[in-house]
């Protein structure tokens, strides 16, 4: 019997690097997703139409950083996060499709351990009969990505591609794990045009997290901080990390009240200060896309821009009046998309 997996990615409107000290974020799923079509079998093997080679591996996986070739690692760190929680696995051979851009900054990593973990089974609870909760299932995904790449990521895409609501944000509180869908005013349209495909392994990432681990072993954690306290760190690089992390929790708070409430100008002028927060004490920026934020903040119609995802390369977001005809000009200019807001992961069996 053939069965869907299907995953969407995701695009962050504010709040980034708050996710791994549980901090706020406002990111929404978006219409463009990892698909594995699946029949069950006892081993796992898949082919993409992205990528060349075939993945084949046994289960359980023991190192996923082995799995050869490369894209299949992610699928074996979801087999193997599960075996580390002793969740049952049931093995698939797949094809899967994307139409997420990858290393593109969109979490296309993220969809495709989602659309695993539904394929491996973990949401049917397999032998207990009962559901594995999102939070869990989020979780185990986030440590896939531990285990294929090295990445210590937070939580905030392998949590938005399972909670996607059709035509909302999310305001994603990563430390009690609560997401609060917020309707996304039809009058607004958000674009993300892509700078440069990268990939985070390698980047300094890592050391943004070692970073701040550093600054709550000075002041206690950064969710609970206020910029007072982050000022008084004595190292500067570490003041001005912690720094980001408090006032971008603080400028998530007011952005979502501001879109709750319709106030684009005002969301858009804090997407605006949080690029320049991440730019200048977060360092994840780079010269392209601060000059790509820079060209796009002066169209009209455009509310807000910033850098989006983990940074180093990857997109900025754009939000934008939809009345004005300014999309034009974002799509032909660049490799601009607009994205709409869509609902989180799936799991079907199609009728044949
Ligand atoms: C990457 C990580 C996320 C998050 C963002 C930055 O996308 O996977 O967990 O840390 O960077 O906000």
């Amino acid at each position: 019997m053939l069965q869907v997996a299907r995953a969407p990615g995701r695009v962050n409107l504010i709040g980034d690097h708050t996710d791994y000290t549980g901090g706020l974020v406002l990111p929404m799923a978006i219409n463009r997703h990892t698909t594995i079509v699946f029949e069950r079998s006892k081993d796992v093997s898949a082919i993409s139409s992205n990528f060349a080679g075939e993945v084949r591996f046994g289960l359980p996986v023991i190192d996923a950083q082995a799995v050869q070739p490369a894209w299949g690692r992610y699928i074996a760190g979801v087999a193997a996060a599960m075996s580390e929680r002793h969740m049952a696995l049931r093995g698939f051979t797949c094809t899967i499709t994307t139409d997420v851009p990858i290393g593109g900054g969109l979490s296309s990593s993220a969809a495709l351990e989602v659309a695993a973990a539904l394929a491996f089974g973990i949401d049917t609870g397999i032998d207990t009969g009962i559901d594995t909760d999102v939070a869990t299932i989020a979780a185990v995904c986030r440590r896939a990505e531990h285990l294929a790449t090295n990445v210590p990521c937070g939580i905030m895409d392998q949590l938005t591609s399972l909670s996607g609501v059709k035509d909302h944000a999310l305001l994603i509180d990563c430390h009690s794990l609560d997401v609060t869908p917020i309707r996304i005013p039809e009058s607004l349209a958000v674009w993300v045009v892509e700078i440069s495909s990268r990939t985070l392994d390698g980047s300094e990432y890592p050391t943004r997290v070692a970073q701040c681990a550093v600054a709550e072993r000075e002041i206690g954690p950064l969710r609970l901080a206020d910029v007072q306290s982050a000022n008084r760190i004595v190292d500067p690089i570490v003041r001005a990390r912690a720094r980001h992390v408090v006032t971008e929790n603080e400028r998530v708070r007011q952005f979502a009240a501001a879109l709750a409430a319709g106030d684009l100008r005002t969301a858009g002028q804090l997407m605006v200060e949080s690029h320049a927060s991440l730019r200048d004490d977060f360092a994840t920026s780079t010269t392209q896309m601060d000059a790509a934020v820079e060209h796009y903040s002066q169209m009209p119609g455009v509310y807000g821009v910033r850098m989006t995802g983990g940074g180093f390369g990857g997109c900025i977001v754009v939000l934008a009046d939809a009345e004005v005809d300014d999309g034009a000009a974002i799509n032909a200019a660049t490799n601009g998309m607009r994205v709409h807001a869509a609902d989180g992961a799936s799991l079907t069996t199609p009728l044949s």
